[in-house]
């Protein structure tokens, strides 16, 4: 008589209920195919059980084959049915970290904003655009003659050095980096045709100390007209649009006698400030005056026949009195919490 077989009810449930224990617990489908190799594969107690099955006596054979078939035909089941569960659970899980809320505010990747300098310099501009001037530029490493001589500074004459001027070396390069945008009057009256009228926005340096009201770097806007017939009145008048279309209606324009050695005669500008947040005021602005004969001349131009005015005023102060700002410093330090209150980010 041979041994008797294991294969019977006991072991064939216990091997069951330890499959779909196993096939219930599973939540993912790789702790299912986990389930699925350790109670179908080859080494599983029911595949062991099922291998039994070719030794038992072959009355046996057809009751405990149909016990252990049964069995497996529960447990495949049971994978099948839990198979399907557990991919529905998984698409949903996906869909829904996928989502996209559509009426969600767009983040947008902060690239900087342009800086409200330059926002100045360029409105500004436009004011004079606007009345059929044009825009030049010059080089801000300038000769020292565009820079001085032509604009009738004597070799020796004290603005010179009062102008605070960064020489470049060597010294007989005659290179500075232009203290002011007046080299710009020179070099649009040689290269332009009369008449001209023309502003010059750009950077300027001096050898101030960095403070609340000095940068060594700044910038300036330059303006000169130059037409047969043209006097004080019409420097006002175009001064007057300027600061109107800056500060409102209400500004106006104050000169006072002052002397530069482009201009003759020369004055120095006070601004109107009808809206100023203290209260209107008088603003000192810039420069301004005829053009000097001696300029006009070194430029090849007969003062006799022509006639013009030039002006010229710093952005870093009219951004400062206009838009309220206590410290030149901001201006410079790049941060761009500054720039965004004006609200131009790009
Ligand atoms: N260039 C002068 C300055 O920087 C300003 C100015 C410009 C004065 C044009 C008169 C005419 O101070």
């Amino acid at each position: 008589m041979s041994e008797p077989t294991p294969i019977n009810e006991e072991t064939v449930n216990e091997a069951v209920d330890a499959a779909l224990k196993a096939i219930s617990e599973a939540s993912t489908s790789s702790e299912l195919k986990a389930a699925r190799s350790a109670h179908t594969g080859e080494t599983s107690p029911l595949a062991r059980l099922n291998g039994m099955l070719r030794s038992v006596p072959n009355d046996q054979k057809a009751a405990l084959g149909k016990l252990v078939g049964g069995a497996r035909g529960r447990v495949n089941k049971a994978l099948a049915a839990r198979e399907g569960e557990v991919l529905v659970a998984e698409e949903t899980a996906k869909l829904a970290s996928e989502a996209v809320d559509v009426t969600a505010v767009a983040s947008r990747y902060r690239a900087g904003a342009r800086h409200p300098l330059n926002l100045l310099m360029e409105h500004m501009s436009d004011i004079f655009v606007g009345m059929g001037w044009e825009v030049a530029e010059g080089p801000e490493l300038e000769n020292e003659w565009f820079n001085f001589d032509s604009l009738n500074f004597d070799e020796d004459h004290p603005a010179r050095a009062m102008q605070d001027t960064f020489f470049i070396d060597p010294v007989e390069s005659h290179l500075v980096l232009r203290t002011h945008t007046s080299p710009v009057q020179i070099r649009s009256l040689l290269t332009r045709d009369l008449p001209v009228y023309v502003v010059a926005p750009g950077r300027v340096f001096r050898t101030d100390e960095l403070d609340a009201t000095h940068t060594p770097v700044f910038h300036q806007l330059e303006g000169i007209a130059i037409d047969k017939g043209l006097t004080m009145a019409h420097l006002r008048g175009t001064l007057e649009h300027l600061a109107r279309s800056l500060f409102g209606e209400g500004a106006q324009i104050r000169l006072r006698p002052n002397f530069f050695p482009f201009t003759e005669p020369s004055a120095e500008m006070d601004v109107w400030q009808p809206n100023a947040k203290g209260g209107a005021r008088w603003i000192e602005w810039g420069g301004c005056g005829m053009v000097n004969g001696n300029v006009l001349r070194a430029a090849g131009i007969d003062p006799d026949e022509y006639q013009g005015f030039a002006f010229g005023m710093g952005i870093e102060r009219t951004l400062q009195f206009r838009n309220e700002m206590n410290d030149m410093r901001d201006m410079v330090e790049g941060d761009i919490r500054f720039s965004q209150q004006f609200g131009m980010a790009v």
